[in-house]
């Protein structure tokens, strides 16, 4: 295995066509491969200067690993960390298991400390031993479901849809979230942009009386009803389920699901292990030993 450091370079437009092909077979989601790019290209003009598709090449010039950066800050108890989120690292068919792929995580990081960011988060759809070799630990990553029977059904509250530009709900959000141990920081922009990636539904106000308590962010799937995330800091948890629950019947769904995060546990939840979209942290330049629990990491992170 190679100890040299390659440089990881951002890729041009023939760069980004040449990833697309490789990675469009594998993450396709039903897109042919233009509506495929263009997906990816609105992705990078709504995330301008954050977010970049960068890569590393072999001696006869061709893109032999790449991968998404998303530059963004986290919470680390009340200190914001400058982070570097890695998504959709691949490594051309042909080149895998040469070691392609630590090399791209490894310059990476190396990249990454070079600009100032201490942290690197991913999100791996690989199970985490492979990440694991490269310096990255895996945080709390588990699914829920339940049938919309188990689910409390008194005290639920009336909901109303935000504005879009309502900017109230992601301050609820940041306040919520500095109060756990580790959690993005969202931005404007990141706040739009995984609405957008993620396909949520407009975000719902949770109104308790004449007062607006909280938010649910949610989608309808073919089955059931997709919570995303809720913040309702005041409210009993069980009044935001009940209306969680009224909103799955009234899209005509008869079960619920869902990531869950620490301390949202219920006993009508049926939760398991996540196989897919593990977060891992590693930090640029050392040990993670040191970082604060919980970790708190909604769908609407995912990138
Ligand atoms: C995962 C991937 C990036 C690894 O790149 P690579 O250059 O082939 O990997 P390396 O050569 O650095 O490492 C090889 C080692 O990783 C292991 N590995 C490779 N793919 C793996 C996978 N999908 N899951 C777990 N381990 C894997 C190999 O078993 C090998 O282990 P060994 O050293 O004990 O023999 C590459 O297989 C790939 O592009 N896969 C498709 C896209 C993908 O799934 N990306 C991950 C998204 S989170």
């Amino acid at each position: 295995m190679s100890s040299h450091t390659d440089e990881i370079v951002t890729l041009d437009a023939d760069g980004f066509d040449e990833a697309c092909r490789q990675t469009h077979p594998l993450w396709h989601q039903g897109l042919d491969l233009a509506a495929y790019k263009r997906r990816l290209e609105e992705a990078f003009r709504r995330m301008p200067g954050e977010m970049r598709y960068a890569g590393i090449r072999s001696d006869d010039g061709a893109l032999a690993a790449s991968a998404r950066l998303l530059d963004a800050d986290l919470r680390v108890g009340s200190a914001s960390v400058p982070t570097c989120g890695i998504a959709a690292v691949f490594v051309a068919k042909e080149r895998r298991g040469q070691a392609w792929g630590a090399r791209l995580i490894r310059s990476i990081l190396a990249d990454a400390a070079g600009r100032g960011r201490r942290l690197a988060l991913l999100f791996s759809d690989i199970g985490i031993g492979y990440y694991e070799r490269l310096g990255f630990r895996p945080l709390h990553a588990q699914d829920w479901t339940a049938s919309t029977d188990a689910l409390p059904d008194s005290g639920a509250l009336v909901t109303r849809e935000a504005a879009p530009d309502d900017d109230s709900l992601r301050k609820l959000y940041n306040d919520y979230a500095d109060r756990q141990g580790l959690c993005p920081h969202r931005t404007a922009a990141w706040w739009s942009y995984f609405r957008w990636w993620r396909a949520a539904r407009p975000d719902l106000i949770l109104v308790d009386g004449d007062r607006e308590v909280g938010y649910a962010t949610v989608r309808t799937d073919e089955d059931h009803l997709h919570v995303f995330e809720w913040v309702a800091p005041t409210t009993e948890p069980g009044r935001v389920w009940a209306t969680l629950r009224n909103e799955a019947l009234q899209k005509g769904k008869r079960a619920l699901s869902g990531w869950l995060q620490p301390g949202r546990m219920e006993k009508w939840m049926d939760a398991a292990d996540r196989s897919g979209a593990i977060p891992m942290l590693a930090s640029t330049g050392g040990p993670t030993d040191e970082l604060p629990e919980p970790a708190v990491f909604e769908e609407l992170d995912h990138f």
